[in-house]
């Protein structure tokens, strides 16, 4: 029944016009622009103390002295909290039960693991004895010698990838394949380790009251918090409050608590205060999570026509001494060019870092990097032009599994792509284009892929007697815009104007959105919201139908359409309703009901789920100098159904933008002696400005998937990263003839080849 009735509302909407498809600005865009939002770290609750965390300065070791006194005798301080004072936990912070949790630094023991490890927790009445009290701890060390690279030692095959993905998977035969082929492409490329560095860093101001709790703190997964929470100090989930209104981006890093999220509450306990704990930006090279370098090989074989023979990617990557989070990098390759044999692997090595995590199109974006790199050699080798070259090989069901896909526009992507850039104006040769400056201009593409996912979700719809909604779920916005997204399927989904509709979410008692990550959330918890307004008008409309006194009696539960708060009979418009009619007749002060947000398994079965975009890029480069500078980038993406045009334009210049900055500045760079990250902020950490960034131009090709989900939506935080870092890569080869396979291309790759070659 409730089936019926959303796909009647869906055909009401399109003879209507609705809400999802409108480009609405953010609902809390005013708050934040006046600076009237309130992020975790803007809470002080009455008797609030500070805490600031002392991180080791070692990367591997015990820490042997902590001058606490001297911490303790400074004005101000309030108490300090070490391996020897901490309150006790009712779970193992090292403990793992599911792939879905992070093993914690919550002061257990002396041992150091990584640089920038919490090592103490000062609580002080102000911010500034806290962080002089910290400073005060001149901490000792008994120091091992820390692993650090991709060579640090003895490999091996992790259990799986990613969270829970096969570690090795093949299709085919490889070696065959190579050995037919006439081309091939045997070639190594390196990514970077990179970290998240949203604008806010982690932050949380704890309270307790008896064995209640109540934070403020940013996360893309409360639901998971409170369970995690719950389990670490023996509390049950419903005694946990969770508020997390705004984030200043997460991007997978607010995915899982993290260690100093739960110090925090440690500290909280301790002095039987709120406390308020904020990372400073060094302190989030370490526990909070980040993207781990890779090295990856690329064997490929192709035909003389340009057709590939086989595809061998393998992946090196690192994790920590301690828990178990591989990048899924060659993943990449499963999905994008038809290969009758394909094979990917991966394999890691243990270091002396914090605990990598996902991180924007973790798998995706570091494997793609190279994928689109080595396809960009071997069209060249085929002496073919990279665009034909990937039609050639277009992948026509998805290569690894031999699924169809549920829908994929890439190939209208790739045309209006390269129509907008005029791709079809390019020179075969790198190295022959210059402009009136003199600087050599190259142009590149490539391919971005991201898997449409779900997780699962919940949401409750309510009607009122006065004809308003309400629609709950708790759903979390790092600045994508998913609460004005999500409130657009509200308001559509309940058949009311958004201006009657309450949209409650960002708080832990809200029914549970699902994670925001795997750019699933619109599609997972707008699904929710889908269901849950159906479920609410199917009770309407039977509270309507079945009563004889109703303009609407006899019409049938699926013979109703729901709109601007009224229920309208299908066959004949000018019979209708109102909510507050519907209920006020019933004596109902209110109805609700729930609704799922889920990947539907059948369908799963079935189809390969994929948004795909191609990405095409101009550089310029200056000769004499190395200096490279990005001129264009105009992306063509296809990811299903576009809830709001406006902020899926944000997204995606977003993820362009990172795309961009994975192929030029990103890397954190690592101290082999010390293990300690020596660009450990924002100034020496590259990403790029607005200077950097060049005319960027996204367009959107309609693409109606009927298999992901009702709603049809792939989702579109991760995609732009794709494709884009690739695109930029091969327009620098494109303009210099210098194909650099070690990310991100430096200046001085470019004049050292210049200057040897
Ligand atoms: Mo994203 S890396 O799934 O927040």
């Amino acid at each position: 029944m409730a089936s019926e009735i959303s796909l009647i509302q869906e055909a009401a909407h399109m003879r209507h016009g609705s809400n999802i498809g409108q480009p609405l600005t953010r609902r809390e865009g005013v708050l934040k622009v006046t600076g009237q939002a309130r992020y975790a770290a803007d809470n002080h609750p009455h008797g609030m103390l500070h805490a600031v965390m002392a991180v080791s300065s070692i990367a591997r070791g015990r820490v042997t002295f902590l001058d606490v006194r001297a911490a303790k005798d400074h004005p101000g301080v309030v108490e300090v909290m070490t391996p020897a004072n901490r309150p006790a936990l009712a779970e193992d912070p090292d403990a793992k039960t599911n792939p879905f949790m992070f093993r914690l630094d919550v002061l257990q023991n002396d041992e150091v693991r990584y640089a920038n490890q919490p090592i103490a927790v000062v609580i002080a009445e102000t911010l500034e004895a806290a962080t002089e009290g910290a400073a005060l701890l001149s901490p000792e060390y008994d120091a091992l010698p820390p692993r650090i690279g991709l060579d640090a030692g003895e490999s091996f095959v992790p259990q799986a990838v990613g969270v829970g993905n096969p570690s090795e998977l093949r299709r085919g035969d490889v070696d065959a394949g190579l050995a037919a082929a006439s081309k091939h492409v045997d070639a190594t490329y390196e990514t970077p380790a990179q970290y998240h560095n949203a604008m806010e860093p982690h932050a949380i101001v704890a309270t307790w009251d008896g064995d209640a709790l109540s934070i403020d703190t940013p996360s893309q997964g409360l639901a998971l918090a409170q369970g995690r929470i719950a389990g670490l100090f023996g509390i049950s989930p419903g005694k946990i409050h969770i508020r997390s209104p705004y984030l200043g981006g997460g991007f997978g890093s607010k995915g899982f608590m993290s260690g100093p999220q739960v110090l925090g509450i440690l500290a909280a306990r301790l002095v039987g205060k709120p406390v308020k704990l904020v990372l400073r930006r060094e302190h989030m090279y370490g526990p909070v999570g980040h993207r781990a370098p890779t090295r990856q090989r690329l064997r490929i074989g192709a035909d003389g026509s340009g057709r590939l023979t086989a595809l061998a990617h393998h992946a090196r990557t690192v994790s920590s001494s301690f828990d178990d989070f591989f990048e899924p990098a060659a993943g990449a390759s499963h999905t994008l060019y038809a290969s009758p044999a394909i094979a990917t692997s991966h394999d890691a090595v243990r270091v002396d870092t914090g605990t990598p995590l996902f991180m924007r199109a973790p798998g995706e974006a570091t494997g793609s990097i190279a994928l689109e790199s080595a396809i960009d050699e071997m069209a060249w080798a085929c002496g073919m032009d990279p665009l034909a070259f990937r039609l050639r090989n277009y992948a026509e069901v998805e290569p690894i599994s031999g699924k169809p896909f549920s829908s994929k526009a890439l190939r209208e992507c790739y045309a209006q792509g390269a129509e907008r850039f005029g791709w079809s104006k390019r020179q075969p040769a790198p190295r022959q284009w210059r402009d009136e400056a003199g600087l050599l201009v190259g142009w590149g593409m490539g391919t971005a892929t991201f898997p449409a996912l779900m997780f699962q979700g919940e949401a409750r719809a309510v009607v009122r007697s006065d004809g308003s909604g309400v629609m709950e779920t708790g759903a979390h916005d790092m600045g994508q815009g998913a609460w004005t997204a999500l409130a657009q399927i509200a308001a559509d989904g309940l058949g009311l104007e958004p201006e009657r509709l309450e949209f409650r979410s960002g708080t832990s008692d809200l029914p549970d959105a699902g994670i925001a990550g795997g750019s699933s959330h619109t599609a997972t918890a707008g699904m929710a919201i889908h269901n849950a307004g159906a479920a609410v008008i199917a009770k309407l409309a039977d509270l309507a139908t079945g009563d004889e006194r109703s303009p609407l009696f006899g019409a049938g539960n699926a013979g109703v359409v729901a709109r601007a708060g009224r229920l309208f009979r299908r066959d004949d418009e000018s019979r209708s309703e109102s909510y507050a009619d519907i209920l006020g007749r019933a004596g109902l002060a209110e109805i609700d009901a729930r609704g799922q947000g889920a990947a539907d398994p059948a369908a799963q079965s079935t189809y390969a789920m994929h948004a795909h975009g191609a990405v095409f890029a101009e550089v310029k480069v200056d000769p004499d100098l190395g200096q490279i500078r990005v001129t264009r980038l105009v992306g063509a993406f296809a990811a299903g159904r576009v809830i709001n045009p406006r902020l899926v334009r944000s997204q995606i210049f977003g993820g362009m933008i990172w795309g961009m900055s994975f192929a030029l500045h990103e890397q954190a760079i690592t101290d082999r002696r010390s293990g300690r990250i020596l660009n450990a902020n924002l100034a020496e950490y590259h990403v790029p400005v607005n200077a950097d960034v060049p005319a960027l131009e996204a367009l959107m090709i309609d693409e109606h998937d009927r298999h992901v989900n009702a709603l049809g939506i792939k989702g579109v935080g991760e995609i732009g990263i794709t494709g884009s870092a690739g695109a930029v890569v091969n327009a620098v080869w494109h303009a210099t003839g210098v194909r650099v396979r070690r990310f991100p291309i430096r200046i001085d790759d470019l004049v050292t080849a210049a200057a040897s070659g």
